[in-house]
C-alpha cells in the first residue's frame, strides 16, 4: 500500500513488519534491563507471542530510580492540580521515589509479594499513582478500577483478580457532589466471594470513611514502613491487569507485561508524541482507563518527563478555561484528552475566549483519542489553538496507539476524520467476511495480523481460551479489533466505530451486558436490551428497551418503573453509564434462535436502513418498535 511518506516513517514501518526482531531489539536499548533478553520475539507457541523472553527488569526502577540516579532527582516528576479540592502540590523524582518506596514497604508489610494482585480503586490523586508504582516495584500486579464504577462492576473485578489487598480512598469528588467510596467498596466486597485480606484507605478531609476490621489507614501504615527496593521480574511477568468492557457483563482482564510495555511506551513517547526528558506533558483522563495507565503514569515517567495529575473536569471546575489554565501554569508542551472533553469546552465557550488569559505559547501539539474524532471537533480545536490536533486510535487491549500521526518520527499531513497511518509494529488490514483484504477505500472489519507488537495484551487474565475465542478466532492469524473502517489509497486509516455491542460513552468504554444485567434485575422486567445511539456531546449514549412481565400495567406503572430502572443502572454500574432513557416496549426483535437484534435496533435509532436477517422471529415487532426508536430521544 502507498503511503505519503518516503522517509523515516516508511522505513520504520517496513522494518517493524519485515524484521520485528531487529526493530524492537533496537528500541529495547532505551530500557534498562537487569538481564538482557535472550529472544526479542518468542513465536514458538502461536497464537501466544512473548516479547523479550529471558529478559528481566523492574518497571518502577525505569520510571523513577533510574532518573534519580542519573541526576534528574530534583526535576518535578508529578504536578497534582485539583480545583475540586482547591489543592496543588508537586513531587520531584526523588520525592516520588521516596513515597513509592515507602508505600511499597507498607504493602510488603501487609504480605504483598511478587505476583500478588492489588486492586486500586481511587480518585485522581497522587496516591493512586504511588500505589500503582509501588506494586510495580514489588512485582505485584495492580488492577486499577475506575472510581466511577459502582459496586457490581467493582465486585466483578475483585472476583476475577482475587486481590490480597485493595487500596482505596474515603471519597471521590465530582463537581456536583462528593462520592463516598467506602460504602461502594464494602458493598463490592460483600458481593464478591473473594475477600481481600486488607483494605488500605486514604482518608480525605471531605469525607471520612468508617473503618472496619480489615481496613487500615494509609498514613498510619506508611508512617512506620521501611522503604522497599525494586524486585526483579521477568519481562514477560504481568505488570497489571486492566479490566475492560466486552459485550457481555463479565469484564475482560487485559494483561500487560513488564518488558514489552516499557519498550513500547518509551518508543511511543519519542516517536508518536515527541516528548522526552524534562518536557511537561498533560493527559486529562483518569488512571482508571488505559489512557491514564499509559500516558498519565507510565510513559511520561519512563522517559523522564513531568506528568500532571488533574482532578477536575474540562468545564465547571470552575469553568471552561481549566485545560488552558493547566497548560499555561505548568508550561505543558503537549496535552492528551478525549474529543468529548473538547466538545464540552466548545459548548461552554464556543470561541474559546477564556484561553486568552493564559500563555499557551509552549503548547506544541494536542492529542485526542478514546473515541472517534469527528471533523467538527477537529476543526474547532485546530482553529482555536493553532497547533496540530492529532487523533490517535487504540484500545485498552493494545495499550498504545495502533494508528497515529507520528509527530516525533515523521509528522505527516493530517486528514480530518482519520487517526492517520498504521503505527510501526501494527500490521493493520481491513478484511471482508471471507478474510480477504478489501481494496483501498472500502470498509470492512479492522484486524491486525499477528504477532501484535510489544506492549499489547499477551492474553486475558487466567483465560487463554477467552483471549483466543474473543479476539483471534474470527480470522485465522489475525487479532480482531472490534472496530470497522477502511484504509485509503494514502495508507490513512479511518475508524468508523465498533461492529459489536461495546459502548463508548463520553470516552468511557462500557458494556451493554452489564447495563442489561442491571435492568434485568428489576422485579417487573421480563426482558431487556441496551443499544448505543449517537449523541452530539457524548458521542454515544445507551438507550434501554424493556418488556414488562405479564400482568404489570405499563400505563399506570411505567413512569415509576422507568425511573427505578435509571436509578438501578446508576447504583449497579455507575452514573458514568449515563443511561437517561428507558422505553417500555411490547416485544424485542429476535432471530428464530432467540438472539436479540441489537444491531437492527441501533440502525433504526440512528435513522439508517436496518439490516433485517432472514431468520427473524416476528417481523411485526420491528414495526411496532420503529416509532419508539425513531422518536425523539430524551
Ligand atoms: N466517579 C464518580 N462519578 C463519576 C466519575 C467518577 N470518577 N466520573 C463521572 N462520574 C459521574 C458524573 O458525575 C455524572 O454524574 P451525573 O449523571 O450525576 O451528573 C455521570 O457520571 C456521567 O459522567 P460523564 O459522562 O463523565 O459526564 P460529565 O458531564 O460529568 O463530563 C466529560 C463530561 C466530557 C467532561 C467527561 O465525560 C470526560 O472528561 N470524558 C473523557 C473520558 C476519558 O478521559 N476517557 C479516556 C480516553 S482519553
Ligand atoms: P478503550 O479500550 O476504552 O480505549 O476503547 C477502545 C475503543 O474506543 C476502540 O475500539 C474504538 O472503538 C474507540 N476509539 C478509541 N480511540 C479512537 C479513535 N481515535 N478513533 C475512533 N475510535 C476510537
Amino acid at each position: 500500500m502507498a503511503t505519503m511518506s518516503n522517509g523515516a516513517y516508511a522505513a520504520a514501518y517496513e522494518q517493524s513488519i519485515s524484521d520485528p526482531t531487529a526493530f524492537w531489539g533496537e528500541a529495547a536499548k532505551a530500557v534498562e534491563w537487569i538481564t538482557e533478553p535472550t529472544t526479542v520475539l518468542d513465536d514458538s507457541n502461536p497464537p501466544f507471542y512473548r516479547w523479550f523472553a529471558g529478559g528481566s527488569l523492574n518497571t518502577c526502577f525505569n520510571a523513577l530510580d533510574r532518573h534519580v540516579r542519573d541526576g534528574r532527582g530534583d526535576q518535578v516528576a508529578l504536578y497534582y492540580d485539583s480545583p475540586v479540592t482547591d489543592t496543588k502540590s508537586q513531587y520531584t523524582y526523588a520525592e516520588l521515589l521516596d513515597e513509592v518506596a515507602r508505600f511499597a514497604g507498607a504493602l510488603r508489610g501487609l504480605g504483598v509479594e511478587k505476583g500478588d494482585r492489588v486492586v486500586v480503586y481511587m480518585p485522581m490523586v497522587p496516591e493512586a499513582v504511588i500505589a500503582m508504582l509501588a506494586c510495580a516495584r514489588l512485582g505485584a500486579i495492580h488492577s486499577v478500577v475506575f472510581g466511577g464504577f459502582a459496586p457490581a462492576e467493582l465486585a466483578a473485578r475483585i472476583e476475577d483478580a482475587t486481590p490480597k489487598v485493595i487500596v482505596s480512598a474515603s471519597c471521590g469528588i465530582e463537581p456536583s457532589r462528593t462520592i463516598p467510596y467506602k460504602p461502594f467498596l464494602d458493598g463490592a466486597i460483600e458481593r464478591s466471594s473473594h475477600k481481600p485480606q486488607t483494605c488500605v484507605i486514604l482518608q480525605r478531609p471531605q469525607v471520612r470513611a468508617e473503618m472496619g476490621e480489615r481496613d487500615v489507614d494509609w498514613r498510619e501504615l506508611v508512617e512506620g514502613a521501611e522503604p522497599a527496593d525494586c524486585v526483579e521480574v521477568a519481562a514477560t511477568d504481568p505488570l497489571y491487569i486492566l479490566y475492560t468492557s466486552g459485550t457481555t457483563g463479565r469484564p475482560k482482564g487485559i494483561v500487560r507485561d513488564n518488558g514489552g510495555h516499557a519498550v513500547a511506551l518509551t518508543w511511543s513517547m519519542k516517536n508518536i508524541y515527541d516528548i522526552g526528558p524534562g518536557d511537561v506533558w498533560f493527559t486529562a483522563s483518569d488512571v482508571g482507563w488505559v489512557v491514564g495507565h499509559s500516558y498519565i503514569v507510565y510513559a511520561p515517567l519512563l522517559v523522564g518527563a513531568t506528568t500532571i495529575v488533574y482532578e477536575g473536569k474540562p468545564v465547571g471546575t470552575p469553568d471552561a478555561s481549566a485545560f488552558w489554565r493547566i497548560i499555561g501554569t505548568y508550561g505543558a508542551k503537549a496535552m492528551f484528552t478525549a474529543p468529548t472533553a473538547y466538545r464540552a469546552i466548545k459548548k461552554e465557550d464556543p470561541r474559546a475566549e477564556l484561553k486568552e488569559q493564559y500563555d499557551l505559547s509552549g503548547l506544541k501539539t494536542v492529542f485526542l483519542a478514546g473515541e472517534r474524532l469527528d471533523p467538527d471537533t477537529y476543526h474547532w480545536a485546530d482553529d482555536i489553538l493553532g497547533v496540530p490536533v492529532v487523533d490517535n486510535w487504540w484500545q485498552t487491549e493494545t495499550g498504545w496507539p495502533i494508528a497515529a500521526n507520528l509527530r516525533g518520527l515523521e509528522p505527516m499531513p493530517i486528514k480530518p476524520g482519520s487517526p492517520s497511518v498504521r503505527v510501526p509494529g501494527y500490521n493493520v488490514q481491513v478484511l471482508d467476511d471471507t478474510a480477504q483484504q478489501v481494496p483501498a477505500g472500502q470498509e470492512g472489519a479492522i484486524a491486525i495480523k499477528l504477532p501484535l507488537p510489544p506492549g499489547t495484551l499477551p492474553t486475558l487474565w487466567q483465560d487463554d481460551e477467552r483471549y483466543v475465542s474473543g479476539y483471534l478466532s474470527v480470522y485465522d492469524g489475525y487479532y480482531l479489533t472490534g472496530d470497522g473502517g477502511l484504509i485509503d489509497e494514502d495508507g490513512y486509516v479511518y475508524v468508523m466505530g465498533r461492529t459489536d455491542d461495546v459502548l463508548n460513552v463520553a470516552g468511557h468504554r462500557l458494556s451493554t451486558g452489564s447495563i442489561e444485567a442491571a435492568l434485568a434485575g428489576h422485579p417487573d422486567v421480563a426482558e431487556c436490551a441496551v443499544i448505543g445511539v449517537a449523541d452530539d456531546f457524548k458521542g454515544q449514549v445507551p438507550r434501554g428497551l424493556v418488556v414488562l412481565k405479564a400482568g404489570v400495567d405499563a400505563e399506570a406503572e411505567g413512569p415509576r418503573i422507568t425511573k427505578e430502572l435509571v436509578q438501578r443502572v446508576r447504583d449497579e454500574v455507575g452514573a458514568v453509564a449515563s443511561l437517561r432513557q428507558v422505553d417500555i416496549v411490547g416485544g424485542l426483535p429476535k432471530t428464530r434462535s432467540g438472539k436479540i437484534l441489537r444491531k437492527t435496533m441501533r440502525e433504526m435509532a440512528d435513522g439508517k436502513t436496518p439490516t433485517i436477517p432472514g431468520t427473524i422471529e416476528d417481523v411485526t415487532v420491528l414495526d411496532r418498535l420503529a416509532d419508539v426508536l425513531r422518536g425523539p430521544s430524551a
